[in-house]
């Protein structure tokens, strides 16, 4: 067990929109230490969703409270749907009610769809607010949190409306994840392993070891995941802000999952993580069929994702996805609709062995066929 006061600071580097990453165990019993410094007068609001309230609420206010910061509390529904107009149109009529000036912070607490919504609000209330973060969930907190993505999801797909908009603080608090059911916590994890597979070969043999002892909650291990991980996000969103090149690397395995998630009609039958656990095991299949890839590396990145309990094929496990049924004509319209399209073509994220990711657009469709039909059979 780690020294429940270990503290790790990152730094994303960005000019004046430079900001720390902290992460540690018991964090938001002393938010006020971190945030305290970054307000511009001790006055903030949170937003959160019910699930957030509930658990881990009362340990922020209580923090808040004894720092002398005086805040007030929106609560949302928990939930994807909430990454919604209507949803966005609400939370910013209440931000505006509560009379916060152009200067203020909100903070964002809880899941994607808290850092996503909040952080997008946030961008254009009096035409950019700041904001802070501080992610509850063990994907938020190796990847939506940092980077500044933000938004919306349409009728047209997810995350179609929305702007880059950089936090001014992120605070990762891993006793967050003691609340989180399991299965929430292993779809974070698939990101975690994604850091590994395009760019750190030593950090997945690490997981090998590991990963199932951070699954399970040792708090030092988790710290050293969630820290690796966004060492790696923070240095490629230094290089690559708006995703004009490198960042799309960390979109592996999300084409072939957003068409899985597609399909799945955007609801718990298969959680994002979980879709992207097997969108890298495809994208390492084509690798391999591709002739730029050993088998080996893709054999061992099924094989590890199985072992922690993630599913790698569409079929073939006791994965809830498997009961849906899919096609591959049906997944490949849905890849033909991903916002990476341009002119035309799709941007795939293959793999030269575990820790090299590259990007390319030469990707023959009728190899992308054959890789669906045998996750699917
Ligand atoms: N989640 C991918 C990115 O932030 O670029």
């Amino acid at each position: 067990m780690t020294n429940p006061q270990s503290v790790e600071t990152l730094s994303v580097e960005l000019g004046e929109r430079s900001y720390d990453i902290i992460i540690g165990s018991g964090l938001l019993d002393r938010a006020a230490d971190y945030i305290g410094p970054v307000l511009h007068r001790p006055r903030t609001i949170i937003v959160t969703d019910e699930n957030v309230a509930r658990h881990q609420l009362p340990r922020l206010e209580k923090s808040l409270r004894d720092g002398s910061i005086d805040f007030e509390t929106i609560v949302l529904p928990a939930g994807e749907a909430t990454k919604s107009f209507l949803q966005l149109e609400k939370l910013c009529e209440q931000l505006l009610e509560s009379r916060l000036e152009r200067r203020d912070m909100v903070i964002a607490f809880g899941g994607g769809v808290i850092g996503d919504l909040t952080g997008f609000a946030a961008s254009i209330l009096r035409r950019g607010m700041d904001f802070i973060q501080i992610p509850t969930t063990l994907l938020s907190q190796v990847d939506s949190s940092v980077g500044g993505k933000t938004g919306i999801n349409t009728a047209h797909g997810k995350n179609l409306v929305g702007s880059f908009h950089q936090p001014r603080l992120v605070l990762a608090d891993v006793t967050t994840l003691d609340t989180l059911p399991e299965r929430q916590v292993l779809a974070g994890y698939a990101e975690v392993v994604k850091y590994g597979l395009i760019g750190d070969r030593d950090f997945f043999s690490w997981l090998e070891q590991n990963g199932r002892d951070l699954i399970a909650g040792d708090r030092e291990k988790q710290v050293q995941a969630i820290k690796t991980s966004c060492a790696a996000k923070a240095r490629i969103v230094a290089e690559d802000e708006k995703e004009t090149g490198k960042r799309a690397l960390l979109n592996l395995g999300h084409t072939f999952g957003h068409a899985i998630e597609a399909e799945c009609g955007y609801n718990d039958t298969i959680f994002h993580g979980e879709a992207v656990a097997i969108g890298m095991a495809m994208a390492f299949d084509l690798s391999v069929k591709m002739g730029r890839c050993p088998e080996e590396d893709a054999a061992r990145v099924s094989t590890h994702l199985v072992s922690v309990g993630l599913p790698a094929r569409l079929s073939g496990t006791n994965h809830p996805v498997c009961t849906v049924t899919m096609t591959a004509d049906r997944l490949m319209e849905h890849m033909a609709q991903d916002k990476k399209v341009a002119d035309g073509k799709l941007t795939f994220v293959l793999a030269s062995e575990i820790g090299k990711g590259f990007l390319t657009q030469e990707v023959d469709p009728k190899l992308v066929r054959e890789i669906l039909e045998l996750s699917l059979c």
